[in-house]
């Protein structure tokens, strides 16, 4: 590998490590911001701890002023942002979340000059009940009468346009990386058929990209995978894997090197079927025990043939050789007991399952509803898959997969536009014109979101598109 190689990737591993500091930061910071305002509650303000308490917050915005204009958090239906990235929270920053929101208050901007006395004068502030908040005529105004000059509050509305609009920009782009994978994975198809040399720059590039559209927003290029994006489901498979694969890279916290090996070893895990018969690949009837063998040198064909690529990871080649090597009776090649599956290769086993049974009623119209490919995948954990890494599995697809389309009990018909904290309680699309046209101008609400203590929107069941003819593909690419 040549240096110049070596600096790239060590400064992406940097910058996605740097990401990973800096939300952790930043969930420190909210949580701070939340302990200054319950010591409100509770103590004067001249007190120590409160005034301790409000210190902290303070050099930790000084910390990131450093390197910003200035420290903004975002909250849109119930999560959390630092600037544009989601920071995971917990049941007690939901809280100061929703005391935030029933103010108004959608977003919260510290600027250079912060002080301690505004931080305190700011805990008091929310902590006094909405009807104060009218009577001033807003947030914003309550906030000029308390002269606190160096915390800007946004309004709740105007955030969740921002937001909006960035997480459609950014799904526009995934439907084009996307279409561009499977391209690729044509194009190796090819060069394999026709022995000549796989393309592993174009590879390389492709898997970053798909990498990069992850870390960045998981759900996008994930809720492309449950949809009919290609004819061709084999070449459509292998992208799928890959997304699926990044994805739990990614949820599991690997580092970015390792994420766009498991995404190139995704799409490669299938290259032996090249040497199968097409008419053996795609016969919809019982296969024969001699078909059946046929089917099963896969895994080693797709070795034997990426240990011919130059530059290939080895990665690569082990996962395609383990990828149907399951726990169980049924996995191929048979080998010694004792020989434990590669992590990676447990990895690419799950996405290859999981797509199996999604591809079922993708392609072939068999009728699984989206909870039930999740207890397929559960009831299997232990067996056939490792059963951390499927728990795993099951807390990024969420109960409800992105693209799945939701009864609600207010009466509305929603799609599943992105996970929360709470599986049970996705951001979904309000639809009424099923026509793809809300993907532009329509309403996105978060189930989390609540109303007077209780949850404005419950899941009432789930719909099989193809029954209500709504194009789910338009909603997502
Ligand atoms: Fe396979
Ligand atoms: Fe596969």
């Amino acid at each position: 590998m040549s240096a110049e190689n070596t600096d790239t990737r060590g400064e992406a591993r940097q910058s996605f490590y740097v990401k990973q500091q800096m939300i952790a930061a930043a969930k420190t910071a909210f949580q701070q911001l939340s302990g200054v305002i319950k010591n409100a509650t509770v103590y004067p303000a001249a007190h120590p701890f409160l005034l301790a308490s409000a210190d902290q917050l303070l050099d930790r915005i000084k910390e990131f002023l450093l390197s910003r204009k200035e420290v903004a958090f975002y909250l849109v239906g119930g999560e959390l942002f630092f600037e544009t990235h989601s920071v995971p929270i917990d049941q007690s920053l939901s809280m100061l979340m929703e005391q935030f929101t029933a103010r108004d208050v959608g977003g919260v901007i510290f600027k250079p000059g912060i002080t301690c006395e505004e931080i305190v004068k700011f805990a008091y502030l929310m902590n006094k009940d909405t009807a104060y908040f009218t009577e001033q005529g807003g947030v914003a105004k309550a906030i000029a009468k308390e002269q606190i000059v160096h915390i800007d509050l946004h309004r709740v509305i105007l955030v969740d346009k921002k937001f909006g609009a960035a997480i459609k920009e950014a799904k526009k782009k995934s439907g084009e990386i996307f279409m561009d994978a499977v391209e690729t994975v044509k194009e190796i198809v090819d060069s394999v058929h026709l022995e000549k040399a796989v393309n592993m720059k174009r590879v390389s590039a492709v898997v970053h990209g798909m990498v990069d559209d992850i870390l960045d927003n998981r759900d996008a290029l994930m809720g492309l995978t449950t949809i009919k994006m290609y004819d061709e489901y084999t070449f459509a498979h292998s992208v799928n894997v890959a997304v699926l694969s990044i994805s739990q890279g990614s949820f599991l916290s690997f580092e970015k090197p390792q994420i766009a090996a498991l995404g190139i070893a995704g799409m490669m895990h299938d290259i032996g079927k090249v040497n199968v018969p097409l008419e053996v690949i795609n016969k919809p009837d019982k296969l024969t025990d001699e078909e059946w063998e046929q089917i099963k040198r896969h895994p080693i064909e797709g070795a034997l043939i990426l240990s011919d690529v130059p530059a290939m990871t080895r990665l690569a080649m082990v996962a395609a050789f383990e990828h149907h090597q399951h726990g169980d009776i049924r996995g191929y090649p048979r080998m010694d007991d004792r020989v434990q599956q590669h992590p990676f290769s447990q990895i690419i086993a799950i996405s290859d399952a999981y797509d199996a049974i999604i591809a079922a009623r993708v392609y072939y119209k068999v009728t699984t509803p989206p909870e039930k490919a999740i207890r397929i995948m559960l009831s299997k954990r232990g067996t056939a898959f490792n059963p951390v890494l499927v728990k795993a599995f099951v807390n990024m697809i969420g109960i409800y997969p992105v693209g799945t389309l939701l009864k609600l009990d207010s009466g509305e018909i929603g799609i599943v536009m992105h996970q929360t904290r709470d599986l049970m309680r996705p951001r979904v699309l309000l639809l009424t014109k099923f026509d793809g046209s809300e993907k532009e101008s329509g309403k996105e609400v978060s189930l989390l979101e609540m109303e007077g203590g209780h949850y404005k929107r419950t899941i009432a069941g789930t719909i099989d598109p193809n029954g209500a003819k709504v194009n789910v593909k338009k909603y997502l690419e």
